[in-house]
């Protein structure tokens, strides 16, 4: 974060100045307003404390909202081509409750054809609900009507555009938001001090505030942008007192980049996975995110101090031959900061986490079939004009019925990866329970929806496909190898 302009922001901003008090104060720092901005912040962090997205929620088991998907949004404190919805990026968080219905009017004003997918969310993919075939032309809009079962867990979920070729490039641009599932009649679920957002996603910006292109390379390696932002901020500030118990719902909105999450001098304690609570708290050293995931993190801040989140280099493996010669993977080489606790005050004492929590109750019942899926790159069967990502050696047909399930069954799916890199599985709609993997590491033992199948590597989950016939998609959650064709359908037939 340097550049005088930036800076120059945010101290206007410290100030409670908007943005039209920025031109008016042009002269700057440098001539003399007294004390350097950053002297203002008690204690002396750097950056801006972070801002959450205005939350739109359900009154009366209904939310209805319009949003406009537009470019024009600040990323990182600087105005940019960026594209949000309702003019921020993130766009604002939807907040519902088990029971309700969603209703969306997506209007599309960006320049090319979108639609709304919310990821996680056990909910009808068919007709108006969450239909990833869906398009919707630039300057039309479409209604979406959202049924929230009854059951549903509460927990941490994320909305974002689903439309094949160019999901990766809208997410990269900044159209992304949360959507927040409370607990019935709006429980809290855990007793906290505080409840943060923090949905993370990655761009490049030019010196025009221009979202960058990626290469050919980077788009087969999965694009991992320069830029690490929680709530569209660069590495802002958490202030929380000593001994409180923090609740830090972490997103991984980017495109490609996993997030290997670590807070220095704190271990994190993980409560959720996905949109399920856990079956009891887990401390960890380090908590991994495919790029989809969700975790909800229990933070409890000691001493007095400035302390980072980083998300750790994480190797996501190689294109191998499909690279060749060129050199088109990801270049971080060390941590990436993405925010700062800066613990300040008197010190609290706050109940303590409970040892176990609600964890939603996993389907049981027979497998009635086991399927084996295979997620490769290479050639496929389209011969040396292409090179391809693929599941069982073809890329995404919308028209193609790729796994055809009963309504009311149990399957469990072995998704092998062939490849030298890794590839995050998603499935949309039936949440599924991961039973083992070639890593050796030990399930979450509650339904999730996105898990990464390691580089030659394997998973083997059991997925209850208990509720809602209908068609919907699987895919690699790297969203530029899901443009790429590494996307097949399922049918679910009642
Ligand atoms: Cu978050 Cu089909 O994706
Ligand atoms: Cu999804
Ligand atoms: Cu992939």
């Amino acid at each position: 974060m340097s550049g005088e302009p930036i800076s120059r922001r945010r101290a206007l901003g410290l100030l409670g100045l908007g943005t039209a008090g920025v031109a008016a104060g042009a002269a700057g720092w440098a001539t003399g307003l007294g004390a350097p901005p950053s002297s203002r912040l008690k204690p002396a962090a750097q950056g801006q404390g972070l801002a959450e997205p205005r939350v739109l929620a359900s009154r009366d088991g209904l939310l209805d909202v319009r949003l406009v998907a537009a470019p024009g949004v600040r990323l990182a404190g600087r105005d940019t081509t960026g594209w949000g919805f309702n003019g921020t990026s993130p766009g604002p968080t939807l907040r519902v409750r088990p029971g309700d219905l969603l209703r969306v009017r997506l209007v599309n004003h960006i320049d090319q054809p979108t639609n709304l997918h919310t990821h996680g969310m056990h909910v009808s993919p068919s007709g108006n609900s969450d239909n990833p075939f869906i398009t919707i032309e630039p300057g039309d809009s479409f209604d979406y009507a959202i049924r929230i079962p009854a059951r549903h867990p509460a927990g941490t979920f994320w909305y974002h555009p689903h439309h094949h070729g160019t999901v990766a490039d809208q997410i990269f641009a900044g159209l992304v938001g949360a959507l927040l599932v409370d607990g019935v009649g709006g429980k809290a679920d855990l007793p906290v001090d505080g409840d943060r957002l923090l949905l993370v996603t990655d761009t490049t910006l030019d010196g025009a505030g221009r979202v960058a292109s990626p290469t050919r390379m980077a788009r087969m390696m999965g694009r991992e942008g320069e830029l690490v932002l929680v709530n569209g901020q660069h590495q802002p500030v958490i202030t929380a007192a000593p001994g409180s118990v923090q609740r830090w719902r972490v997103i991984n909105g980017c495109v490609s980049r996993v997030l290997a999450l670590r807070l220095d001098s704190h271990r994190l304690t993980q409560l959720a996975l996905d949109g399920a609570l856990l079956p009891a708290p887990v401390d960890r050293d380090q908590v991994v995110l495919a790029p989809g995931n969700r975790a909800d993190l229990l933070v409890r801040p000691t001493g007095s101090g400035q302390y980072a989140l980083v998300s750790d280099p994480y190797d996501r493996g190689s294109l191998g031959m499909m690279g060749g010669m060129m050199d088109g993977g990801p270049s971080a080489s060390g941590p990436v900061t993405l925010v700062t606790l800066a613990t300040a005050g008197p010190a609290t004492t706050s109940p303590s986490v409970p040892a176990t929590l609600s964890a939603p109750a996993v389907p049981q019942g027979p497998v009635t079939r086991q399927r084996r899926l295979t997620f490769a790159m290479g050639m496929g069967r389209m011969g040396m004009g292409g090179m391809g990502f693929t599941i069982d050696e073809r890329t995404f047909d919308p028209d193609r019925d790729d796994q055809n399930v009963a309504l009311g069954t149990v399957e469990e799916w072995t998704v092998v990866n062939t490849s030298p890199m890794d590839h995050p599985f998603h499935l949309h709609a039936w949440p599924f329970h991961v039973l083992a993997g070639s890593t050796g590491m030990p399930p979450a033992g509650v339904l999730q929806d996105v898990v990464l199948v390691p580089a030659r590597g394997w998973v083997r989950l059991r997925i209850p496909f208990s509720d809602f016939a209908g068609r919907s998609v699987f895919h690699c959650h790297i969203l530029d190898h899901e443009d790429l064709g590494m996307m097949a359908t399922v049918n679910v037939r009642g």
